[in-house]
């Protein structure tokens, strides 16, 4: 054979080297992604497992402080602290308390870009994100701090849910809820607020709460039924599906309050949905949590104060009844000022997560008398594009709309898409240096089940692209540089291609990748649009369907996997972000997707730790060889915290299987005595009764 001339395969094709590199050129072929840049996380967290952060149980004594004691026990306002805990509290031990036991006093300053729709989480209101909520309501089971629970101990918290046990078929879960604990306004806790959210909440097909993408996300067919107070038994179609404890924690299954609730429910009262929804404004103050802050001041654009729940079931060893801090404020700014005013001192919390503003933040904390500590984490933050995949009518598309979903579905056309991104230079617009890391799609890299191998990447290559999108079927047959519908498309044949890009307006970072994004399917002849949506309201239009491919920075399912898990696929009619069921309930799976439910479904219900590495492995390759979604890259955040907090765990992700919110256990967080300030808006004072205007007492 001439040294020119290769053969290939078994046909016997000859073809000239300078042919095959011409062709290699416009050949699509996948490849393991490079190894990012190496970046150490600043500090470890010491691993540990859940029963050396916690215990339930009663102790001899319990304290509160003075003032509450003196303004309102005293007085007969409120019981004493022993009669407004429960049974057996939860007590958080000081071995597990980077400081240990703590003082009373003092606030948490946040600031925050998001703005309150109102409380009813449970019918999807958003309370404007940054801890708000997080702090309000507590769920069944807890996930957070699970990023320093040794990976041989990993299972979730307890919570709400002081402990569960499977029946011998693994089909039945009886879990035991706390005894004895109250709602903030007194108001007892029981398994019927736990019923409530789940039969008149999660499962009435016109409400959706915040976070929860339904009743499939516990899985398809299971039921909750009430077997005393304070037993709750689920059924399972699964055996063993322990993965559904996890989605029992934030997001998933956070009760909101029966005895408050109820009355505005459509099912109970002569109200619409829109009525139930709204039935309890920002302006309501004194809400009904279970959390440790209940918000007691609220001003628009302005500020949300809240005060310590005086029935709040948590202690430390001491019997010190938590939160340690009397108030928490959320500054309603911009999501940019959180940093800003977290490293200069007059905010007290921020998630450095915006890789545009890493290196003032960096040079401004440096400085040894910065009053704000920053340390970063791994690469846990990460954003792809999604096409939306739902060829069944969701979001009610227009022919417009209806031949961009087909295109959705084509792989020749995700694989335009994915190759005529140059993900390095999207990452370093974003933010010099060694933070941004190529992100194919899929898990994470660094992450527990990543595995390189596994993940096909399809590097930079506009030939490719345009290549693809011929195969597409694709071409610019008008000549302005955009390609168009072919003839026979319904409704926009021999049209420009117009594809909707949404984006989330209130994040820079969203904002940065949606450009980018657009210029570079401009280079390939595809016109984006972008379709830019403040925070309150993009939620609503990423559950609608109305939207084509949307910038989406991606949830804690494809870090820890056991979280969510059902979110990885579309399982269920409603559990994936971009493929959801049109009118008549059912999902049009491609034959990948359905491969994809397959392993899921799998790993749902595998216990064997080697199975459910191979099968994430499984799940990882055809994710990112069929580019199911477009990833595009991926950094470290960094938690940005005032140095007078004391409690605030070594090496906490701002994100791994909930926010740093979560992750830090706020209500151990503390001041000590001689770092304390006079931050407070409305010191010795606590929530007053729930109400429109009303506001917090002191006694
Ligand atoms: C927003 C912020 C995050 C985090 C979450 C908490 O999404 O961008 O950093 O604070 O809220 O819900």
């Amino acid at each position: 054979m001439s040294k020119h001339l290769l053969k290939l395969g078994g046909a016997g094709l000859l073809i000239s080297v300078s042919a095959m590199a011409a062709l290699a050129a416009d050949t699509v072929a996948g490849k393991a992604p490079p190894d990012p840049p190496k970046f150490e996380a600043q500090q470890t967290p010491k691993f540990v497992t859940i029963g050396d952060i916690m215990e339930y149980k009663a102790l001899a004594a319990y304290h509160e402080p003075d003032w509450v004691t003196q303004q309102f026990v005293a007085t007969g306002k409120l019981p004493p602290v022993k009669d407004r805990l429960p049974k057996e509290p939860l007590v958080y031990k000081t071995s597990n308390m980077p400081d240990g036991v703590g003082v009373y006093g003092d606030v948490m300053r946040h600031v925050i870009g998001g703005r309150p729709q109102g409380w009813n989480y449970a019918a999807g209101q958003i309370q404007g994100w940054g801890g708000v909520d997080i702090g309000m309501f507590e769920c069944l089971t807890r996930t957070g701090p699970l990023f320093e629970i040794k990976a041989s101990a990993l299972e979730p918290m307890p919570n709400l849910a002081k402990s569960w046990d499977w029946s011998p078929d693994g089909h039945v879960l009886t879990m035991h809820l706390i005894e004895g604990a109250k709602w903030s306004d007194g108001q007892p806790f029981t398994a019927d607020d736990v019923m409530f959210y789940w039969d008149d909440n999660i499962k009435d097909p016109n409400v959706k709460p915040l976070n929860s993408a339904g009743p499939d996300s516990f899985g398809v067919g299971t039921t909750l039924e009430k077997v005393d107070d304070y037993t709750v038994k689920w059924t399972f179609k699964e055996a063993f599906p322990k993965q559904y404890l996890y989605t029992m924690a934030y997001g998933g299954f956070c009760p909101l309050p029966a005895h408050i609730l109820k009355s505005q429910h459509p099912k109970y009262s002569k109200n619409t949905y829109d009525q139930y929804q709204n039935a309890f404004p920002p302006n309501f103050m004194d809400f009904p949590v279970m959390g440790a802050w209940v918000p007691v001041e609220y001003r628009p654009d302005d500020i949300i104060v809240m005060r310590r729940n005086p029935y709040y079931w948590k202690v430390d060893e001491k019997g010190n009844q938590l939160p340690y801090l009397d108030e928490m404020t959320y500054k309603l700014s911009t999501w940019a000022d959180r940093d800003v005013q977290a490293v200069a001192g007059t905010g007290d919390f921020s998630n450095l997560e915006q890789a545009e503003s890493y290196v003032e933040a960096l040079k401004r904390s440096a400085d040894p008398s910065a009053p704000a500590r920053l340390a970063f984490g791994a690469r846990t933050i990460g954003y792809s594009i999604y096409l939306n995949l739902s060829g069944n009518g969701w979001g009610e598309p227009d022919a417009r709309a209806e031949a961009v979903r087909n295109l959705n579905r084509n792989l020749d056309f995700r694989l335009a898409v994915t190759s005529a991104l140059d993900r390095q230079h999207l990452g370093e617009s974003l933010v010099k240096g060694p933070f941004t890391a190529i992100y194919p799609g899929g898990l994470y890299a660094g992450t527990a089940f990543y595995d390189k191998a596994s993940t096909v990447y399809y590097p930079f290559n506009v030939a490719v692209a345009k290549a693809e999108l011929a195969k597409a079927g694709l071409k610019d047959t008008d000549g302005n540089g955009i390609v168009n519908f072919p003839a026979d498309t319904p409704g926009v044949g021999g049209q420009d291609v117009s594809i909707t890009l949404l984006a989330d307006a209130d994040y820079q970072t969203d904002k940065s990748l949606a450009e980018g994004v657009i210029a570079s399917m401009e280079a390939i002849g595809l016109h984006v649009i972008e379709n830019l949506v403040g925070g309150t309201n993009i939620t609503g239009v990423q559950n609608s369907g109305k939207w084509d491919w949307q910038i989406f920075r991606n949830q804690s399912e494809l870090i820890s996997v056991v979280q969510n898990t059902a979110n990885l696929a579309p399982t269920g009619p409603q559990t994936s972000w971009f493929h959801r069921a049109g009118k008549d309930g059912t999902v049009d799976l491609l034959p990948f997707e359905k491969d994809l439910v397959d392993v899921i479904n799998k790993f749902i219900g595998e216990t064997d730790a080697g199975k459910r590495v191979d099968l994430m492995k499984k799940y990882q390759k055809i994710y990112t060889e069929n580019v199911y979604a477009v990833g595009l890259t991926q950094y470290p955040g960094a938690l940005i915290i005032n140095k007078r907090f004391a409690n605030i765990p070594a090496g906490a992700p701002i994100f791994m299987f909930n926010w740093a919110e979560d992750n830090i256990f706020r209500e151990r967080v503390f001041v000590p005595k001689d770092k304390q300030q006079n931050y407070e808006l409305h010191p010795k004072t606590l929530p007053g009764a729930p109400g429109l205007g009303n506001g917090p007492v002191s006694g």
